[in-house]
């Protein structure tokens, strides 16, 4: 099983919680995990993988992050039938409340549509905003991160959701 991680990010907030994902990932399945800053790379390089995980924060009032926003449209070159897609985002829930991590729900939505199954969906409980277009069912479509106002939260939501990963794509039988 190949994982590609893919991330956006401003001010490294995601960035970080990427890499910590991939050490975390990596510290209980023997796999590598490789890691693409949407910056820099080619978003066709998800083709290869099994499972993607993707990494966006919100910006500009329910915008995209701008690596994001500038190569959104490649997605539509990815056939995405029979991938998994794990999303996972930064946002501020106080600053931000209406359109609390909606870079979550627009890309988790957008791959869905060309074949992606989403897994990694993640409960609100915890969290204070008012809407979220992440929202589904009454749960985020992945795990939402809040350094501005819950910091202290942050290692352990990116525990448990990694743990409940491992369940949802039955990692856990190929322990290092
Ligand atoms: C101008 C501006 C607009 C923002 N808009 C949103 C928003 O609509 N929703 C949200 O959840 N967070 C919003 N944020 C908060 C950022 O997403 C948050 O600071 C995040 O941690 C940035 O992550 P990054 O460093 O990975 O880019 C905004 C921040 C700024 C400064």
């Amino acid at each position: 099983m190949r994982i590609g991680i893919f991330y956006g990010s401003t001010l490294d907030n995601t960035k970080e919680a990427a890499e910590q994902i991939k050490v975390q990932l990596e510290s209980d399945i023997s796999i590598t995990i490789d890691l693409y800053d949407v910056a820099t790379c080619d978003v066709q390089d998800m083709q290869s993988y099994d499972v993607v995980l993707i990494g966006c924060s919100t910006w500009n009032i329910g915008e995209l992050q701008d690596d994001w926003y500038d190569k959104f449209s490649q997605l539509d070159t990815i056939d995405f039938t029979g991938k998994r897609v794990a999303l996972f985002g930064c946002g501020d829930e106080g600053g931000y409340p209406d359109t609390y991590q909606d870079a979550i729900g627009i890309i988790g939505k957008h791959v869905r549509e060309l074949g992606a199954t989403i897994v990694g969906y993640w409960s609100t409980e915890g969290y204070d905003f008012i809407d979220s277009a992440a929202l589904e069912d009454g749960k985020f479509m992945g795990l939402a991160i809040d350094n501005d106002n819950t910091a202290g939260l942050t290692d352990s939501r990116i525990q448990m959701w990694v743990q409940q990963l491992m369940r949802e794509l039955h990692l856990e039988s190929v322990h290092a």
